[in-house]
Formats: C-alpha cells, sequence, structure tokens
C-alpha cells in the first residue's frame, strides 16, 4: 500500500489562529481525504511552534511564563481540527518531551559528523522572522517581511555547515521536477541557490539573551535556533529514529506551506536532513497568501478574519469549499464574504443543491422515491457518460497535484452537464407521455452520477458529502470506495434505494450588507428582500450573514455575463393566488410557466398584495431557483417585483407574451 504523510507548518503560539492557519489546516485535511479515498495509507500531522523570542516576548506581554501562555493558545489551534472538520492524525507542541529529546538526537548527530561548529558571527536580527539577515538580503536596510530595521547583533554561537550542501540541494531540485512546487517556487529556490555561496546557518542563541529554548546536548550555554528546533518536528512526530511510524512514512512527506516559509523548507530542511542521514521529504508545496485589500492577512497588520465566525456563518461545508474553489495553487487570493456568498449561492445553491433537489423530488414524483432500473442508453447518455468520465478523471489529477481549484472547477463541469440534461430530457414530458422506460434510464443517469460527485466531494466536504450519499440511500463506507475506479466503473447505486424527498443541504443566503449607498436609491428589481428566505429557517447550520436591508440598497458589484446567464428567467400567469396557512406575510401562488404543471411559489407578498392582486396578472419568475419548503409548503421559484422606498410592483411585461417566455 502506498503510503501519505501531510503536514501543514506549526504555527507559531503568539496569536490565535486566524483564516491563514485554517486554510492550510484545510487543504491538508482535504489532500489527506483524497489519498485515503485513493487506497492510501495517510498521516496528518499539524501542532504548535513554542520556542524562540516571539513567544518569550509574546508570554512576557501577557504576564505569563512562556510555558503557560503557550498552553493556552496550542489549545487554540489544537481546536481548530474539529471546527474545520478536519481530523489530522498528530497534533505535536514543540515543548513535548518527546519532540525535544529527538532535537536533542539530531543536534548531537549532526555535531558529531562535524557539520555543526562553533564561531563567531555579527549579522542583521530581526526579531519577528527570528534570524539573521546578510546586507543583500535587506530591502533598503530594512527586514523584507516585518519592513523594520533588524538589529545588528555579534555573538559567538554555533553554526550548521549548510553551505557543504548546496550543490547536493541544487542538483535533487533539479532531478525532482515535483519536490518543491508549483514551479515558481522551485525557480525562485533554484535562482537563490545558484545566485552565490550559501552562507552557513546561525543554530544557537546564548542563554544570556534567550533561555525559551532546546538546550544544545553540547553546550549548556545555548539554546537551540527555533527553525531548527521546530523543523525536525516533521520527524519526532514520527518517533525517528526508531517508531514505526518514521518507518512508514519517511520519506513519504508532502509539507504544505505558504510562500512566507519557503526557504526554511525549501533550503534549511533538506540540508539538515542530508547532515543528519535522512532522505530528504517527497514534496513541498507551496501556497500564496490570503489577502484582504491587497495586503497580506496577518495579525500584526490586524485584519485577519476569524474562521470560528465563517463557520458559524455559512458552515464547515460551505466554508471549506470556498477557501478550496478560491485560491489556485500557489497564487494569492482575496477573501471577501461577498465573495464566499456569491460561491455558495452560485456553485453549492444553485448548481449543486438545485441538482439534488431537482432530482430527488422527480425520483419521489415519478418513481415513488425508490432509484429506478436503467433501460437501454441513448447517445445523449454516452455522451453525459464520457463527459463525465473526463469530469472525475481532471478532477483526480489536479487534486492530486494541490490544484484544488482547478479540480473544483473540472467536477462542476459535470454538475453543469446534469443540470443541462435534466431540461434537454425533460423528465416531466417523458412522465405525461407514459415512457416508463426512459423515464428510469434518464432518472438513473443522473442519481448515478450524483453519487459520483458526492463521493468526489468527500475530500472538500465531508459532512456535506456523507449528507449527500445518505439522501441517494447509500451510506458512506472509507473501505469500499474505489476513486480511482470511479471515473470507468458505471451502476455502483442500486436500483431500488430510497432517496429522500428534498435535499437543501445548501440554502442560499443574502449578500452581507453593503456600505450604505451614497447615490439617490434607484428602482431596483429586489425580489430577495422579500422572497428569498432566510437561510436560518432552512438548516439551522446556516444564517444570513447580515440582516436584510430595509430600503433598496444601492447599485450591487458588477457581474460577468455569464453570471447573469445563469438566471433562467421566464414569464408566467398567475392562475391562483392564496394566503398561507401558517405564514401572515406569505402567499401561496400559482403560476403557468409553459410547463405539464403549474409552478407553486411561495411568496412574501401578502403585505402589499391580495390574492386577488395578482390573480390572472402575467409575471416575471426565476424559474431555477432551487425548490424549498417555506413553513411546509413547496416553492419552485420566485417572483419579481420592483421596489423602492414606499411602493412594490410586480415585474411584468409591456405586452403579453406567452407563459414560459424567457426574459432576456
Ligand atoms: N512556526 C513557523 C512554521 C514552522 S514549520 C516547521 C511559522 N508559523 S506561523 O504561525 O507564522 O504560520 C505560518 C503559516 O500560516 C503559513 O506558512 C501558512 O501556512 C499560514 N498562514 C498564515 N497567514 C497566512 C495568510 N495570510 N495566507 C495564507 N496562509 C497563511 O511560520
Amino acid at each position: 500500500m502506498s503510503r501519505f504523510f501531510v503536514t501543514t507548518p506549526i504555527f507559531y503560539v503568539n496569536a490565535k489562529p486566524h483564516l491563514g492557519h485554517a486554510f492550510t489546516t484545510i487543504l491538508a485535511d482535504a489532500m489527506t481525504r483524497f489519498h485515503r479515498l485513493m487506497g492510501e495509507e495517510c498521516f496528518f500531522l499539524t501542532g504548535t511552534d513554542e520556542h524562540g523570542d516571539k513567544i518569550a516576548k509574546a508570554s512576557e506581554e501577557a504576564g505569563q511564563s512562556p510555558k503557560e501562555y503557550a498552553d493556552q493558545i496550542s489549545g487554540l489551534f489544537r481546536d481548530l481540527g474539529p471546527l474545520l472538520g478536519a481530523k489530522p492524525d498528530h497534533f505535536i507542541r514543540t515543548t513535548d518531551p518527546e519532540h525535544i529529546k529527538c532535537v536533542q538526537k539530531v543536534l548531537q548527530k549532526v555535531y558529531e559528523s562535524g557539520d555543526i561548529y562553533f564561531g563567531e558571527y555579527g549579522g542583521h536580527y530581526c526579531f519577528g522572522c527570528e534570524r539573521f539577515y546578510t546586507e543583500k538580503e535587506l530591502v533598503n536596510g530594512m527586514c523584507p517581511d516585518h519592513k523594520t530595521k533588524p538589529e545588528y547583533i555579534a555573538e559567538k554561537n554555533y553554526f550548521f555547515r549548510m553551505s557543504k550542501y548546496q550543490a547536493w540541494l541544487i542538483e535533487h531540485i533539479n532531478q525532482n521536477p515535483d519536490f518543491i512546487r508549483p514551479s515558481r517556487y522551485r525557480n525562485e529556490v533554484l535562482s537563490l541557490l545558484e545566485s552565490g555561496a550559501l552562507e552557513d546557518l546561525c543554530i544557537s542563541r546564548p542563554k544570556s539573551r534567550l533561555t525559551w529554548g532546546i538546550e544544545l546536548p553540547f553546550d549548556q550555554n545555548f539554546v537551540c535556533y527555533v527553525w531548527f528546533d521546530a523543523l525536525i518536528n516533521y520527524v519526532s512526530a514520527l518517533n525517528y529514529p526508531r517508531g514505526e511510524k518514521f518507518k512508514k512514512f519517511w520519506p513519504a512527506a508532502n509539507h504544505i506551506v505558504a510562500k512566507d516559509i519557503l526557504k526554511p523548507h525549501a533550503v534549511f530542511w533538506p540540508t539538515m536532513l542530508k547532515a543528519a542521514g535522512l532522505a530528504p521529504y517527497q514534496s513541498l508545496n507551496v501556497h500564496g497568501y490570503w489577502l484582504v485589500r491587497d495586503t497580506k492577512m496577518s495579525k500584526s497588520l490586524g485584519n485577519v478574519v476569524s474562521p470560528k465566525q465563517m463557520v458559524d456563518a455559512y458552515g464547515i461545508s460551505a466554508f471549506r469549499y470556498f477557501l478550496l474553489r478560491e485560491m489556485a495553487f500557489g497564487s494569492d487570493a482575496s477573501f471577501t464574504e461577498e465573495a464566499l456568498v456569491g460561491r455558495l449561492n452560485a456553485d453549492l445553491a444553485n448548481d449543486l443543491g438545485n441538482l439534488f433537489n431537482r432530482v430527488l423530488s422527480m425520483t419521489h414524483k415519478y418513481f415513488e422515491g425508490k432509484v429506478p432500473s436503467p433501460a437501454a442508453e441513448a447517445e445523449e447518455d454516452a455522451e453525459l457518460k464520457r463527459l463525465g468520465r473526463d469530469a472525475m478523471r481532471n478532477f483526480q489529477g489536479h487534486f492530486a497535484e494541490f490544484r484544488t481549484a482547478r479540480a473544483l472547477e473540472s467536477l462542476w463541469e459535470l454538475v453543469r452537464a446534469l443540470n443541462k440534461y435534466i431540461d434537454t430530457a425533460a423528465p416531466w414530458t417523458l412522465f405525461k407521455n407514459k415512457d416508463k422506460a426512459r423515464l428510469g434510464t434518464v432518472m438513473y443517469m443522473l442519481l448515478e452520477h450524483m453519487r459520483k460527485i458526492a463521493v468526489h466531494l468527500w475530500p472538500v466536504m465531508p459532512e456535506a458529502s456523507v449528507k449527500m450519499l445518505e439522501q441517494l440511500g447509500c451510506s458512506f463506507d472509507l473501505d469500499k470506495v474505489h476513486l480511482a475506479k470511479e471515473p470507468e466503473v458505471w451502476g455502483l447505486l442500486d436500483s431500488g434505494l430510497a432517496v429522500s424527498p428534498t435535499s437543501n443541504l445548501f440554502p442560499r443566503v443574502d449578500v452581507p450588507e453593503p456600505a450604505p449607498p451614497s447615490a439617490p436609491v434607484p428602482l431596483a428589481a429586489s425580489a430577495a428582500s422579500v422572497e428569498a428566505p432566510k437561510a436560518k429557517a432552512a438548516e439551522p447550520k446556516q444564517k444570513a450573514p447580515a440582516k436584510p436591508a430595509e430600503a433598496p440598497a444601492g447599485p450591487a458589484e458588477s457581474i460577468e455575463f455569464a453570471d447573469f446567464q445563469k438566471l433562467d428567467l421566464r414569464v408566467g400567469t398567475v392562475l391562483s393566488a392564496a394566503k398561507h396557512p401558517d405564514a401572515d406575510k406569505l402567499l401561496v401562488v400559482q403560476v403557468a410557466l409553459g410547463e405539464p404543471e403549474p409552478r407553486q411559489i411561495v411568496a412574501g407578498l401578502a403585505d402589499r398584495f391580495s390574492p386577488e392582486d395578482l390573480t390572472g396578472k402575467q409575471v416575471v419568475v426565476v424559474a431555477n431557483l432551487a425548490p424549498r419548503k417555506l413553513r411546509g409548503l413547496m416553492s419552485q421559484g420566485m417572483i419579481l417585483v420592483a421596489k423602492d422606498t414606499e411602493v412594490t410592483r410586480l415585474l411584468t411585461s409591456a405586452g403579453t407574451v406567452d407563459d414560459g417566455g424567457k426574459v432576456a
């Protein structure tokens, strides 16, 4: 069985976890789950980095001992796993006694082999980075990261002969194209290594200056440099040198870091491993920064987003999906709540949620809620299967290489194709024409593809994936899934399984309240504020991030034409309307949309219109809104209105149009 060992950086305990830490943790969890589904034996490691100046200073400011302080913040990082639906196999702390012993063992070994020596050094020391900078590395005399002036420190210290391994490292990177990826970071490291002689690494701090660290086994007047200590966590957690886990999982290590800590991982760590007589790790996977208005999200800049708040507002699944879908591997990405809500509504509620809702409710309507048996396949079915195979193969190929955004983009080609297939195959017409055989094939094509999609989504949204499978009458069993085979196999969904009547996994949510409009209030088609149910009512985990605006909002952010095209707006005639039996503000409206049966739409219009006001009128309807129950009654669309601060009018066409006519 092949092995996959995945790590996050161990996080400093000088600040609470924010969205940046959450992202790396989610990515590592998703990669672990993906490789587990591919049948590999996996080990997922995360933890906290607790020694060094930074922590000593932060604890002093908090009036606590470094250990007390570290205990507290480390606990917050440990809690990040359950909060994010991530399941690390081990959480390491650099204050763990086993880790300390292991670091001392490695130090002693490298010292005895002659690769650690004592010398005098003067350099520009940045306390933020906890490292010396050379003149060349400074930007206008400042630390390139912290933009602060480093302090010039000259002192006697121990040094690791990193320079000795420079040529070996260049050779190793050249011979292993996937050692550092994506390639831009590999090139960056190669050009750094080829630009001149690598300096040796100062790996000690005199106790006169810092005591909060691991004592050097060969000189009790010094503690170990925090990076030399921290990097060793990747093997100490496996119980190096004799542990079973070490034998199993080293060197199958796939480290995940952001670009801020490229050099320690791409230069210090492989040369340390070489000096200690260990094989280099398998790959270093470098992602970009989450930005807030073009600036890196970081505690020191005070622009951090709390993962807990996002999970509380939108649920774990939507949060994980957004992060993994939005950040192209290696590049920076901007975080805004509006973008998260946009993806939730477009990709999850509209595309995926709608697919599940439509197909499950049709299965109930046409086959008493049981997965039908398929009959002979038509050409369009074969075509759909081909598209599905490609989508799944592409998903797997990209995911294996950490390109989660492209992987999800590929899978969504299948989600959208299935929605289109419904429109073309028109199950309602087959039902009307009593073509049960064809109807069974069409519904089976949909349901089996939905099962495949749900399985592929387990690494990204484990919770939602399990629910989707349950809605399809299946249970999730890791040992029985063979993801690698999914693109090729067909028919794993058993006919006769009972499916749920509805899905409603991803209710739409309101866009967070925008800044107050400065422009005059326009007349806006704004059904969302009267019609869209608050997600909170539909699923307790998700709630609208902000209250709906009372007055119409100003112009919304611009969207692409493709976004507009996703809306299926139709003209229809109101056949009848009645008050909702259980809700004063709702009307239950039957609208003819040129379909075999009228649509039932539950509209929040009762305080502005009586049933008689609507009956016989032509209205504009959002026809592809995911169906959902409102106070117990199914609603299949949304009636649009135009409103200003005083009046609300039905949106209609200037002259009569056939029912089902498109608004374009
Ligand atoms: N303790 C070191 C790592 C030692 S690993 C042997 C450290 N800790 S850290 O707390 O500063 O964490 C840095 C990591 O947090 C980044 O590499 C990344 O994984 C994550 N992120 C922190 N801020 C981030 C963003 N704004 N964007 C993306 N990831 C971010 O460095």
